[in-house]
């Protein structure tokens, strides 16, 4: 099939080279024309376990091309991918500018059948407003050609998000028109050779389904960071809290680890626009209102151990900071709590020298020259003559530290962890003093 991926950010170059994996013939187009330089030169602009690889093998076979050029982009592909961003605008909601315009775009341009499916995460009705966007295009070339709009809203994870794609838990397509459905079958039958997990529903329902995962994996979180500080204020441990109810299978495992608040590109701006749209219809979810709250305050639950222990006025202190990105296995900090953390410490006065496998250059990015931060080469480097660390990111190169060589190259012999990643008696018998989420 002919597939073109509009934008080609994180969701649309993973999409864009799974789909040219399993044969199809891939371009992806960017309005970003440095991002498509890297990747014409080889290059890969986001850190994604397994994608080099698998782009460099689809590109050599000639199914994965990268582009800038809208008119070959409208040109290519029946299918036309929408996955640009739909980051938050001032008021929470989520800004259309993009999709609309990547609407537009193929509206100016098409000139014959197009199935356009959103994959970006939109609103409840976006895919009515790309049907009217395209309707209008044509109607100012008086021209006619048919096409169908479909929801399809992509759930892969930042860090796994090429094994995600290739074995989804499931795919959803909102779609009513036959021929798109066809064809969306068809494009996810190679992901879903052992049994069906596509779920065909009607197109609102799939833009709703997106937010509702998310604000519910939001809320676990948030659920489990409250729990801990309750925990911390009863001299309860959260960790055997956590084993005695994740065992349960009603509530299983997943996402109930209590930690430094969730960050990261989706869950923020998809639990906000989800709020937004609710309260517009004078239907607010008080439960993500209370989500929301709860993590805001939980970014800072680290800093505020530092200061109970070390005082408010944290000038002349240097901080090793391990972990920058929102998570483990990419280099995304996009609304992570590192950020949070650090500017916190900083407005106290604080100094970071910060260490992470991959999101170093991003943070340089983000940072700038900022006189309060500093990159080390390796984690230990950053421990040096530092007067804590903190443990922000639970990368696994971070798991299994010498505590006796930490305890040495600290200034004090300080442990602040955001994400409970040690046993607090392993770490004590290294004489360290270590302050974890919800622990004793
Ligand atoms: N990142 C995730 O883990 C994830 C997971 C599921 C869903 N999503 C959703 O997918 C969407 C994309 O997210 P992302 O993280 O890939 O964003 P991103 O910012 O990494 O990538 C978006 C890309 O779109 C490009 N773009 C913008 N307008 C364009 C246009 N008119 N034509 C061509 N390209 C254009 C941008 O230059 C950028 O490269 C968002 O709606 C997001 O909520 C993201």
């Amino acid at each position: 099939m002919k597939i073109t991926m509009i934008g080609t950010g994180y969701v649309g170059l993973v999409t864009g080279t799974c789909l040219a994996e399993v044969g199809n013939d891939v371009l992806c187009v960017d309005v970003d024309a440095h991002k498509i330089d890297i990747l014409n030169q080889g290059g890969v602009p986001i850190h994604e376990p397994g994608l080099e690889a698998m782009i460099a093998r689809n590109v050599a076979a000639g199914r994965l091309r990268f582009t800038t050029d809208q008119d070959a982009a409208v040109a290519h592909g029946t299918l036309q991918f929408i996955a640009v961003g739909t980051p938050p605008d001032e008021d929470g909601s989520a800004d259309m500018q993009y999709v609309l315009a990547a609407a537009r775009n193929i509206g100016r341009r098409m000139s014959e059948f197009k199935i356009v499916v959103d994959k970006s995460t939109v609103p409840v009705g976006t895919a009515d407003r790309v049907r009217a966007a395209i309707a209008e295009e044509l109607r100012s070339r008086g021209v006619d050609t048919p096409y169908a709009v479909v929801s399809n809203p992509e759930f892969l994870k930042e860090g796994a998000a090429v094994e995600d794609f290739m074995r989804p838990d499931r795919v959803v397509i909102g779609a009513d028109d036959e021929r798109a459905i066809a064809m969306m079958r068809a494009v996810y039958a190679p992901f879903q050779r052992n049994h069906e997990r596509l779920l065909l529903m009607d197109v609102r329902s799939a833009e709703l389904t997106k937010y509702a995962a998310n604000a519910m994996l939001a809320t676990r979180i948030s659920f489990m960071n409250e729990l801990a500080n309750l925990a911390d204020a009863l001299g309860a441990d959260i960790e055997h809290v956590r084993q005695g109810i994740g065992s349960d299978p009603r509530i299983g495992w997943q996402f109930l680890y209590p930690g430094v608040g969730y960050g990261g590109s989706c869950f923020p701006k998809d639990v906000k626009a989800l709020q937004h749209t609710a309260t517009e219809l004078g239907r607010p979810l008080q439960i993500l209102g209370a989500v929301e709250a709860a993590n805001e305050a939980q970014k800072l639950r680290l800093v505020e151990k530092i200061v109970a222990r070390l005082g408010a006025d944290l000038a002349g202190c240097r901080f090793a900071l391990w972990g920058l990105a929102f998570k483990p296995n990419t280099d995304d900090m996009r609304e992570a709590p590192s950020l949070e953390i650090i500017a916190a410490l900083a407005a106290r006065g604080a100094r970071i020298v910060a260490y992470d496998p991959v999101a170093m250059p991003e943070a340089q990015r983000v940072f700038g020259d900022a006189p309060h931060i500093a990159y080390a080469a390796t984690p230990m480097d950053a421990l040096a003559g530092a007067d804590a660390l903190i443990v922000v990111t639970e990368w696994k190169e971070f798991r299994s530290p010498d505590f006796d060589a930490l305890r040495a190259a600290l200034k004090q012999p300080l442990v602040f962890d955001g994400r409970n990643l040690y046993e607090p008696a392993l770490v004590r018998a290294a004489g360290l003093e270590y302050f974890s989420i919800g622990r004793p």
